[in-house]
């Protein structure tokens, strides 16, 4: 009896183990075909030939990247940003790159308004144009310790990084389920969603927010809709301060994996190496805990904030 107990037991073992093998060949192996053999769709034929995307964040690195790389492929774009100066420009280096480019700005901060009369405004400004890609881009990390920011600054964050993509989203969503061509909704979320940051918790519950909000909309749309949960690691911007690492991709990488993966994957983390970190991640924090949280937790993530607190230091 003992002895068949034993060999079951180790059946299951060699199953379960054989399971994880097979499980990570095939994560692998999508892996490698993803980053380097998959050709990105034709863009401008699925969602419409002269039809518009709608990029939140446009004045900033990924924003200003997915306007560069759509204006390409023939996209009209809608320019969201909170600063006219900063859109004017983007909108003016964009048109003389393309010159059949058509383009419409639109200034408005999340932080400062969250009522339906705000949404509505922005949607009337933009309702007659065919808009075929909506990017949720825009957002905002807060550069203090949780229990120590303000009020403010909380709520802000909550406004730019979930209520502005949910309500742009609910805004349009019966536009485009009307189209006759597909329609595309990516929301650029982060892998640092993936584990928990004690010292940066808003910013990434605020991006597992976005992530759930995109499970929700692929479950309910996916048929008519194509949905992209965009999670990047580290991406050279402003957010970071410009940080450059092992670890770290140009926006140019990261908007041009998103725009592969467009239509053929929901979920897309745009790197092999942020593939890697993030499963590592993951993995350290879910069985070796301190050693996640000595290396993690107390130096990257602490890093992530000292270059915060400089960007402010610098500012003030
Ligand atoms: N960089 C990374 O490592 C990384 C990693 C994972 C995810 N992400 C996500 O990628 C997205 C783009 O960020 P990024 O890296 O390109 O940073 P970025 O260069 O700082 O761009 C952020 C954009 O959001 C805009 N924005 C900020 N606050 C706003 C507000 N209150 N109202 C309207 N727009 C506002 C900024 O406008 P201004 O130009 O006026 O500041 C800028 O256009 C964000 O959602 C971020 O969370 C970034």
């Amino acid at each position: 009896m003992f002895e068949l107990i034993w060999n079951i037991n180790l059946l299951l073992a060699w199953l379960v183990g054989l399971y994880t093998f097979v499980h990570s060949v095939c994560m692998l192996a999508k892996c490698l075909i993803r980053n380097y053999l998959r050709q990105p769709l034709d863009l401008a034929k699925r969602y419409g030939k002269g039809s518009w995307a709608v990029v939140t964040g446009s004045t900033g690195g990924i924003g200003a990247e997915y306007c560069k790389q759509l204006a390409k492929q023939g996209f009209n774009l809608v320019l969201f940003g909170r600063n006219k100066d900063k859109l004017e420009e983007l909108d003016a280096k964009l048109k003389k790159d393309n010159s059949l480019l058509q383009t419409q700005i639109v200034v408005a901060d999340f932080a400062e308004d969250n009522s339906a009369k705000f949404y509505e405004h922005l949607y009337r400004k933009i309702q007659k144009l065919d808009i075929s890609i909506l990017i949720n881009n825009a957002g905002a990390v807060i550069p203090e310790f949780f229990e120590n920011c303000k009020l403010e600054s909380a709520i802000s964050c909550s406004n730019i990084n979930m209520t502005g993509p949910a309500m742009l989203t609910r805004m349009f969503i019966n536009d485009f389920l009307k189209r006759t061509s597909r329609t595309a909704i990516i929301n650029v979320s982060s892998l640092i969603r993936v584990v928990p940051s004690p010292y940066i918790k808003e910013y990434p519950s605020t991006k597992q927010f976005l992530t759930l909000f995109s499970y929700y909309l692929q479950d309910n749309y996916g048929d008519k809709i194509d949905i992209q949960d965009l999670n990047p690691a580290v991406v050279t911007t402003n957010l970071n301060n410009h940080q450059i690492g092992p670890d770290s991709i140009t926006p140019e990488h990261c908007v041009a994996s998103s725009l592969r993966d467009l239509g053929q994957e929901f979920c897309t983390v745009p790197a092999m190496i942020h593939s890697f970190i993030g499963q590592m991640l993951f993995v350290m924090n879910k069985f070796m805990k301190p050693l996640y949280r000595a290396t993690f937790v107390n130096n990257y993530e602490m890093e992530i904030l000292g270059s915060f607190y400089e960007k402010h230091r610098n500012k003030k």
